[in-house]
């Protein structure tokens, strides 16, 4: 008998390691030979702890949320048998939250124990690499330029136009690097991945090491996801042991291996550039572009920086051909998105879907509205530099043009849903010293803007000289935004406009939204 307890971050938190660990106990106590393999999240996070049997007739069921002092009751009363019982949740993929979603990306997490190759292999692994070699490195670029795949990270930039530049440069050391520093609120995708089914990431990586003739790759990978980076140092243990990394990557003629690097709980790291310097040895301070790092990047060599997503979205390019992923999604935005709902949510988790869907059905159809029962004000897309939108932009589809139309981003497919008990206005003031925090000082609009914006959204907040304070609060959001060095100051105007934008009446002002 078989039964799976995640062993994702988020489950964890729940109490999935207490809750395995009960397991254990009333299988030995009870003399049970049973295997508990510990899976990754099916993103269905107000189930978790969801616990999975496999019935002797092999059928999958799932029981959940499971604590600890139900476990007795679950093995007596025939989980093992996969009976009913009141956790009893019967397929967990047809629960309608997963049973709507397009799973290309994400369709081994929660399935497979994360760190068995043979498992990754057994549910269609490596596949996308075998093309690749098969098809060679300029057909391989062109592949994942078909696609239409965009940088998962927030910018949306053509994965295939990134690739091709770094192709482009002469042969010699070039690098590969992974972006998994994913410190956007309210997101933890790129962690599922590396948790859920790191030999993807693996993969897809090294079809990009194959594709543009590097021969080392990165992770570089935020400190806070301890279980991540151990899932991912397994794996590549495991695909390094297997022929998959090293010299000769399986039985080709190219070379690829990889590291994992752990960064030191800086937001500003996630921007390309201070990533590179943090995995150079140095503070993460952000560099002036040009150069790009795909011609100057790691060490000054070409680099592919992308990611968790993109890179992971590779593999399901390469093994199901470009079309099959550029056939689904919306206007420029091809494919799916693995979009993430959190904050004051009923039903939050992960919810892969192809670009199109509107905001208002993530959040009020698959979400559920909020976990408070309370009206949903406002929702922030795309992280803490994300715009606030009103249910008045809820008809906005899920796409980056449709979003930039609307003074938004969809960023890294984020969505913090807050309830109608929100003062809007602090959230702006948050905003401001957000960015104050986690500037890395380099230019003067971020550094001192953010500073000064806190001030000034104290005066705002307090009630003293509001007109005039409001019209220095535009007028700086402006500076920062056309005269900042990076996306951290250059969009942290986007939360504080956008509230004041459609929420003026917790800034002192009219209910008329302004111009
Ligand atoms: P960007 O627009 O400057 O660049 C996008 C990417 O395209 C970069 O990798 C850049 O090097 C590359 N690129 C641009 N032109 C190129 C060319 N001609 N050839 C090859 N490569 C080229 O945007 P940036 O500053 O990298 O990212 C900003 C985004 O990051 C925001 O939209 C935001 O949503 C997102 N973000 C994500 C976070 C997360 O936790 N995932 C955190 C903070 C921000
Ligand atoms: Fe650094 Fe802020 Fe300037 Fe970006 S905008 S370079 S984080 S000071």
């Amino acid at each position: 008998a078989r039964i799976y307890v995640p062993c994702d971050a988020a489950a964890v938190a729940l109490g999935a390691d207490k809750v395995a660990k009960a397991f254990a106990d009333a299988f030995a106590a009870r003399g049970l030979d049973v295997q508990i393999v510990r899976n990754g999240s099916r993103g269905m996070f107000w189930l978790e702890p969801l616990v999975e049997v496999v019935t002797p007739f092999g059928r999958r069921v799932g029981y959940g949320p499971v604590k600890p002092r139900d476990v007795d009751a679950l093995i007596d009363g025939g989980l093992l048998e996969g009976r009913g019982g009141p956790l009893y949740l019967d397929n967990v993929e047809k629960i309608p939250f997963f049973a709507k979603q397009e799973r290309f990306t994400f369709k081994r997490v929660g399935l497979t124990d994360p760190v068995s190759l043979d498992d990754y292999l057994a549910h269609g692994g490596y596949k996308g690499l075998e093309r690749a070699i098969a098809i060679g490195p300029s057909e391989t670029v062109e592949q994942v330029f078909e696609s239409g795949l965009r940088g998962r990270g927030g910018a949306g930039f053509p994965t295939g136009i990134k690739w091709r530049t770094v192709a482009a440069c002469a042969p010699g050391k070039k690098y590969i690097v992974c972006n998994a520093d994913e410190g956007d609120s309210g997101t933890f995708a790129d962690r599922m991945i590396m948790e859920g089914d790191p030999f993807q990431l693996i993969e897809g990586m090294t079809i990009a090491g194959v594709a543009v003739g590097a021969d080392k790759g990165y992770v570089y990978c935020r400190s806070e996801y301890p279980h991540a980076v151990a899932a991912m140092n397994k794996a590549v243990a495991a695909a390094r042991k297997a022929g998959y990394l090293g010299s000769r990557i399986a039985g080709s003629e190219y070379d690829f291996d990889m590291e994992i690097r752990v960064g030191a709980g800086a937001y500003v790291c996630g921007e390309e550039t201070s990533l590179l310097e943090s995995l150079e040895g140095r503070r993460g301070l952000v560099r002036a572009k040009p150069p790009l790092p795909a011609h100057k990047g790691l060490f000054g060599k070409p680099t592919v920086i992308n990611n968790v997503i993109s890179l992971a979205s590779v593999p399901f390019i390469m093994a199901e051909g470009a079309k099959a992923y550029a056939d689904v999604g919306f206007g420029r935005s091809r494919g799916t998105m693995p979009i993430q709902l959190a904050g004051n949510v009923k039903h939050g988790g992960l919810y892969e879907i192809a670009f199109g869907v509107t905001l208002g059905e993530l959040v009020e159809e698959v979400g559920g509205g909020t976990f408070t029962g309370r009206p949903v004000r406002a929702v922030q897309v795309g992280g803490p530099l994300g715009a606030y939108f009103p249910r008045e932009l809820f008809d906005t589809p899920f796409d980056y043009e449709a979003f930039a139309k609307k003074d938004g981003l969809i960023g890294h497919g984020g969505i913090v849903i807050f309830d109608d008990s929100v003062d809007m206005a602090k959230q702006a003031r948050f905003a401001m010293e957000f960015c104050s925090v986690e500037s890395c000082g380099k230019c003067t609009p971020c550094r001192i803007g953010s500073t000064r914006g806190v001030e000034v959204m104290d005066k705002i907040i307090a009630g003293v000289e509001r007109e005039k304070n409001l019209t220095i609060l535009e007028d700086l959001s402006n500076t920062m935004k056309f005269g900042s060095l990076c996306a951290l100051g250059g969009f942290t105007p986007y939360p504080v406009m956008s509230a004041l934008t459609h929420f003026p009446e917790d800034f002192g002002r009219g209910s008329v939204p302004m111009a």
